[in-house]
């Protein structure tokens, strides 16, 4: 690739290539191929080390950590959708930030839906079965449970929710929900990027 940034994945290598840079090697921690005996907690456990190299790495991008971090959940659990959605410049709503897996609604309004209902509340969220929440907006019917989890910035503000939809009913509990808070609390902890300020 001549121009831009390319990322490549290359065995164990992730090789950055930048014009009139030199090419430098990032050693990374390769997505594991889980035992499938693993357990919800010993799979959050193997992936914490690699959300946070792949944070340290490149502390100053914002919507790289954040497409990386999607990637790596819904590659590990399966789930059909991972994203964050980021509270907009007003103050006023959620806006759909990156994702993996199917589109979805791109606003969602302060105090409505789960999203907007974690952020109000200021909590984690966990829905066992979305089609028995009275305020569930369903972007797609193949969702069944969710869990949204607020993401902070470094003042202890939210800008922001972690939303994650399985496909199955009652997919998320307590484990869930403290790992996902350990995973949001590293993005202040370690990112330098102005969003996160
Ligand atoms: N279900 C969410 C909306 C976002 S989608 O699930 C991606 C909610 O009720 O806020």
């Amino acid at each position: 690739m001549e121009h831009g940034t390319a990322c490549r994945l290359l065995f164990q290598h992730c090789r950055v290539i930048m014009p009139h840079h030199p090419v430098t090697e990032i050693p990374m921690t390769p997505t594991p191929t889980l035992p499938e005996h693993f357990t919800k907690a010993e799979r959050y456990q193997a992936i914490l080390p690699q959300i946070e190299g792949l944070l340290r790495a490149d502390a100053d991008l914002w919507t790289a950590n954040l497409a990386n971090i999607n990637a790596l959940l819904a590659e590990t659990f399966g789930w059909f959708w991972v994203g964050f959605y980021l509270v907009d410049n007003t103050g006023t709503e959620l806006q759909l930030s990156a994702f993996q897996g199917p589109v979805a609604c791109t606003r969602i309004a302060h105090n409505r839906g789960v999203c907007g209902q974690a952020w109000a509340q200021g909590k984690t969220l966990i829905v066992p079965n979305v089609h028995e929440h009275p305020d569930h907006i369903a972007c797609s019917s193949r969702s069944q449970s969710e869990i949204v989890v607020p993401l902070r910035n470094r003042r202890g503000h939210i800008i922001g929710v972690l939303d994650i939809d399985s496909e199955h009913l009652n997919q998320f509990d307590e484990t869930d929900a403290q790992y996902l808070q350990q995973i949001c609390a590293m993005l202040p902890e370690i990112l330098t990027a102005p969003e996160i300020a």
